[in-house]
């Protein structure tokens, strides 16, 4: 089969191979998926470049997210049968074989079947973003209808899912994009606020929106101000934060504590099997009633797997701002 691969760690262009590999067989509790179509992560970029955060089989399949068709299952699968379309996240993750390639054997357990009106490739772009949106909206922050919500980066991979579940659950967003079209692109997503943080006045934004602060504030960007941040913060406001491995900020302890605010930080893949799949049945109710909707920047082929990883790349460490949610690749 055709896959996407890297023998040795490094730069995109110098290490993403695009060629032939056996085809996997499923084992045990696997499902093989004929890949439709994955989408790229940062993360897959980081473990690319050498992140080390745990061994990688070699040659390593890139990539964490996949949508597909089930063409044969392992002797123990209970919930699917050849032909099912799937969609799931958490491949290429703690040792596991990516998802890049014409096929891929993933463990029903990291599974979710696709509703009808879904596309592979919308649903490959709702996989690792939704889910890690869902944890921290529903499972971290106990978001509810009527309270209001600060998401940083709001048209990002993860910043747009959040945007629409917080609206799906009944909050108020404000949120913020850097560029015009996406302060526009923001409003589509349903942000009752839509804010330029390059151009407007963030804080004076916040204070007409959520006069005493806001509930729960969402921080996409790796290098999060602490110091502004909190006073945005309600009393007992919360704070969600998933990016940012090397960030060393300093911590404004007095203001706080004072105001009884919480620090809720996470990573999607340690979440069980269970949790994600929680996660993923309200994904598909949404998906199926048009409440969510897939938020797609690019798709490309996936033999143009390396300028996707340089994109990424290019996107959420250089902030280039050339991207508006994800690249979606089709094999
Ligand atoms: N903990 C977890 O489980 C988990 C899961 C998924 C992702 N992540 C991490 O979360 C981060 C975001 O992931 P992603 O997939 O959403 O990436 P992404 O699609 O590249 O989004 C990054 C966002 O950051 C925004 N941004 C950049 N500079 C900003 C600034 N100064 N102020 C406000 N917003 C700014 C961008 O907005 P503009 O384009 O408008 O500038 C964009 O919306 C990555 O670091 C990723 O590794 C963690």
């Amino acid at each position: 089969m055709k896959a996407a691969y890297i023998e040795t760690c490094g730069a995109a262009e110098a290490t993403i191979k695009y060629g032939d590999l056996p085809q996997p067989t499923a084992t045990s509790s696997q499902v093989l998926v004929k890949v439709g179509a994955v989408a790229v992560n940062p993360i897959d970029t980081y473990l690319r470049n050498g992140a080390n955060y745990w061994e990688l089989p070699k040659p390593f399949i890139i990539g964490c997210d996949l949508a597909g068709t089930v063409a044969a299952l392992g002797p123990q699968v209970k919930r699917f049968k050849v032909g099912d379309r799937v969609w799931g996240s958490n491949q290429g993750l703690l040792g596991r074989q990516g998802t890049f390639a014409e096929y891929a054997a993933v463990d029903e357990a990291w599974l979710y079947p696709t509703p009808q009106n879904i596309t592979d490739e919308e649903a490959a772009g709702c996989a690792l973003v939704g889910i890690t949106a869902h944890l921290g909206v529903v499972r971290e922050a106990g978001l509810q209808a009527g309270q209001t919500v600060f998401v940083n980066g709001g048209t990002g991979g993860v910043g747009s899912m959040v945007v629409q579940m917080a609206k799906i659950l009944g909050a108020n967003v404000l949120a913020t994009a850097g560029s015009e079209e996406k302060v526009v692109a923001l409003k589509q997503l349903g942000a009752d606020v839509a804010v330029n943080y390059k151009t407007d006045d963030v804080a004076t934004a916040v204070k007409s929106f959520a006069p005493s602060g806001v509930n729960l504030y969402w921080e996409t960007v790796r290098e999060p101000d602490f110091d502004r941040v909190v006073t945005y913060l309600a009393e007992r406001g919360r704070f969600i934060l998933m990016a940012g491995r090397d960030a060393r900020p300093p911590f404004p302890v007095g203001p706080f504590y004072v105001k009884g605010c919480s620090l809720h930080g996470f990573v999607v893949f340690k979440a069980t099997a269970q949790e994600q799949r929680a996660c993923a049945d309200d994904i598909n109710r949404w998906l199926a009633s048009g409440k969510l909707k897939a938020n797609i920047s690019r798709v490309l082929p996936l033999a143009e797997a390396a300028k996707a990883h340089q994109l990424q790349e290019a996107n959420t460490l250089q902030k280039a701002g050339t991207l508006a949610g994800k690249i979606v690749l089709r094999p």
